[in-house]
């Protein structure tokens, strides 16, 4: 009998809603950001969906626009770390990820955080490390300079490979209470670890965890990110959740795995999405239509088109057609987030193109260049379109971005796994207690990196 192939599991992150436009912080039904409740609320449905793991970005520095604090999005992150080894203590098998920065943290302190929470957690603990695209970010941490983008690499590749050293130091059997000869814990060899950036000589503090490393994370698009996550990710967030776009994405970053020795399911690809639900096809679409416009308001329309023109056109009609001035090529007008019109002039003449071909407004036109609603229908079109993007190798998964805080993953949870899991390509129970299981990747044995599990 020919062998049969194993369907595709889908892979499922719940992203707690962020510092952007997607978050609705005007609907009713809209609550914080910060009160723990909310991470509770979250972190709780996606367990009950038994999803692989909980995400949270990261932003060091609040966002500006026209030189002001931009007050159009929701404000402010509490402290990754003391959020999840809270929530540690209040989930049993969901992961628990952060994002952290490469670029201002040291390699010594990233890694006894991360053991920490590996620790407390059981082995749920992973790290989307992330290099910041800018300098406005990093004079928040007063280091004098700014790190250019290539060197922003080279220092994620080496703080990544530190805090390896680090964690490698202790043995998974590491002698830690031996009551016969009255020994507690048998010391850590030094550590040596020197590279173009570091030059760290000492002991590591804790005992091996049980994960032996975080499940590492991605997010940059660039070549040099790309490679960074062949070489050393176990998982890409990624932005390519279209499903042409989204496959070439996917074939691209998994090519480059072989020349690091590692396996095409070494490395899973999970781009953000965002979805909206109806009890009919019809119902969906107009729930979305909603949601689009709440999410750009007319103030977040002009600053999207300010972004883009490099200067102020608040004296234009939200709901009116796109400016005929030229833009000015202006990156700081938008400060601390990524900046993707990189030749303002070209953007701004496809989206005049399109405004006028299809008669949008201003605001019509900033509500399609940026929703991110990918999966818009009934429950069962929702899974069956999640499922078809996975199993065209479009994607292993998806990060779900809820565009409500804290409730915004309930319908999905109730409604769109059970369809999910009826079409065989998701898990009825967790089967192993790391998020390492969930994710279907080996763990890392001390002196055996390289060598897969079968
Ligand atoms: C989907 C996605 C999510 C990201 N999330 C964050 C984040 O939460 N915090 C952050 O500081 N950077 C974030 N980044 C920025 C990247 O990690 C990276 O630092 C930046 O994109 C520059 O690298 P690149 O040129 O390789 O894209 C994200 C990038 C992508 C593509």
């Amino acid at each position: 009998m020919p062998e049969q192939r194993l369907r595709k599991q889908v892979h499922l992150a719940a992203h707690f809603p962020g510092v952007n436009h997607h978050t609705v912080w005007t609907d009713p039904g809209s609550g914080s950001q910060i009160d723990f409740d909310s991470f509770v609320h979250l972190a709780r449905t996606a367990e009950r969906g038994l999803f692989d793991f909980f995400f949270l970005a990261e932003g060091l520095r609040l966002r500006e626009h026209r030189g002001r604090i931009h007050d159009l999005d929701v404000v402010g992150r509490p402290d990754t770390f003391t959020v999840l080894n809270a929530l540690a203590a209040v989930t049993t098998h969901l992961g628990l990820a952060g994002t952290i920065n490469t670029t201002y943290n040291e390699p010594f302190e990233l890694a006894r955080q991360f053991a920490s929470l590996d620790h407390l957690s059981g082995g749920r603990a992973a790290w989307n490390a992330v290099t910041s695209s800018d300098a406005f970010t990093g004079e928040n941490f007063r280091r004098g300079g700014y790190l250019e983008h290539a060197k922003r690499y080279t220092r994620a590749n080496e703080v990544v490979e530190a805090t390896r050293a680090l964690w490698d130091s202790w043995s998974a059997d590491a002698l830690l209470v031996d009551r016969e000869r009255g020994v507690f814990a048998r010391p850590a060899p030094e550590v040596r670890f020197s590279s173009e950036q570091f030059d760290i000589r000492g002991e590591f503090v804790l005992p091996r965890s049980p994960q032996g490393y975080p499940v590492q994370i991605q997010a940059g698009d660039s070549d040099d990110g790309r490679e960074f996550a062949a070489a050393k990710a176990d998982v890409i967030f990624s932005a390519h959740g279209e499903l042409e776009d989204g496959q070439r994405f996917y074939t691209d970053v998994k090519d480059r795995l072989a020349k690091y020795g590692r396996a095409r399911d070494d490395l899973k690809i999970l781009p953000a999405a965002g979805f909206v639900l109806g009890d009919t096809a019809e119902e969906a679409a107009e729930n979305a239509r909603r949601i689009r416009r709440q999410q750009v308001s007319p103030q977040t329309a002009i600053a999207f088109l300010e972004q883009v023109w490099g200067r102020d056109l608040s004296a234009y009609d939200p709901d009116g057609p796109l400016p005929e001035i030229d833009p000015v090529d202006n990156a700081d007008i938008t400060r601390g987030r990524v900046r993707h019109a990189k030749d303002p002039r070209a953007v701004a003449d496809a989206w005049r193109a399109r405004a006028e071909a299809e008669r949008l407004s201003i605001r019509d036109l900033i509500i399609e260049t940026t929703a991110r609603q990918q999966f818009v229908g009934t429950p069962r079109e929702v899974a069956v379109a999640i499922d078809h993007y996975v199993q065209s190798d479009a994607a292993d998964g998806f990060v779900l971005v809820p565009h409500l805080t804290p409730t915004g993953l309930d319908e999905f949870v109730e409604r769109v796994i059970p369809e999910l899991q009826e079409l065989g390509s998701f898990r009825t129970e967790y089967t192993g207690p790391t998020l390492r299981d969930h994710l279907g990747l080996r763990h890392p044995q001390h002196g055996t990196e390289g060598v897969r599990a079968s």
